[in-house]
């Protein structure tokens, strides 16, 4: 029997990137998946594909910065699956402005993408799995630039920041309810997320001891020890995966 048989987690933003290669290590670890993410076609793509390796997994489309789409989401999981253990909420986008020009709009959508997306994903799924009687694990991707500033980032550096500490309260709240929060920190990941230019991700990648851009493999892997009875004991803290560029 493989370790995370019978759980049922839920991945947002599981179409690309860290998302997806999370996907594909938990489903070969067992779990059952749902792939959400507002780009329906590569959920699709990701469920099909973990399906033919044999694994169990469903798509579902959602904006994460709404609440009532990831209440949906949640609702669709338990549909599907018939319990919850688990939601990695991972979703999110960058936005890159100078502060003089971060108008109110370029602020509030990151801050709705990337932060008010994992205090829904937290709410209704810890709700769901209360409600449920079910144990299990929430994790949150935050980023280095929770911790550190960083130029054109104040949106990102806002909700991240607040990524961090929704890990560390939710934990302390949701504990009694056997149900652990602990979040990611990634360096700079080879994904989508970074564009295009080369020169650009080298110069990105050069800030890591190792010099390079990290893969999202290395991000998933931490991901899915954190979903896995081996990290029981850890709780509420977010752990960095940036080739020691916080340290
Ligand atoms: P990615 O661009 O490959 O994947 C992000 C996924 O989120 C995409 O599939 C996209 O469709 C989905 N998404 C975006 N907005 C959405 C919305 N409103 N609703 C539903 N889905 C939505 O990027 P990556 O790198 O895998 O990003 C995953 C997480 O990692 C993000 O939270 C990002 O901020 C974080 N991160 C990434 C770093 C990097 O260097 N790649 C560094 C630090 C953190």
């Amino acid at each position: 029997m493989a370790e995370l048989d019978g759980k049922v987690i839920i991945i947002t933003g599981g179409a690309s990137g860290i998302g997806k290669q999370a996907a594909l290590q938990l489903s070969a670890k067992g779990a059952s998946l749902v792939i959400a993410d507002y780009n329906l076609d590569g959920a699709n793509a990701v469920a099909a594909e973990l399906e033919a390796a044999g694994g169990k997994a469903a798509a579902f489309k959602v904006d994460v910065s709404k609440g009532e789409e990831v209440k949906a989401l949640v609702d669709f999981a338990v549909e599907k699956f018939g319990t919850l253990n688990g939601i990695f909420n991972n979703a999110g986008i960058g936005l890159v402005k100078p502060f003089l020009e971060m108008d109110p709009e370029s602020y509030h959508r990151v801050i709705d993408v990337d932060q008010h997306s994992v205090y829904y994903g937290m709410y209704y799924g810890a709700k769901k799995m209360v409600e449920l009687g079910a144990t299990g694990t929430i994790v949150n991707t935050a980023s280095i630039y929770g911790t550190a500033a960083a130029m054109g980032s104040f949106n990102y550096n806002a909700a991240k920041a607040a990524v961090v500490m929704m890990s560390k309260s939710g934990a302390l709240e949701l504990a009694e309810y056997g149900i652990r929060v602990v979040g990611v920190a990634p360096g700079f990941i080879n994904t989508p997320i970074l564009g295009n230019d080369e020169a650009m991700k080298s110069a990105l990648g050069a800030q890591h001891m190792r010099g390079q851009l990290i893969q999202p493999e290395k991000v998933a892997s931490v991901v899915t020890f954190l979903f896995s009875d081996g990290a029981s004991a850890i709780n509420g803290q977010t752990i960095p995966v940036d080739d020691g560029f916080l340290s």
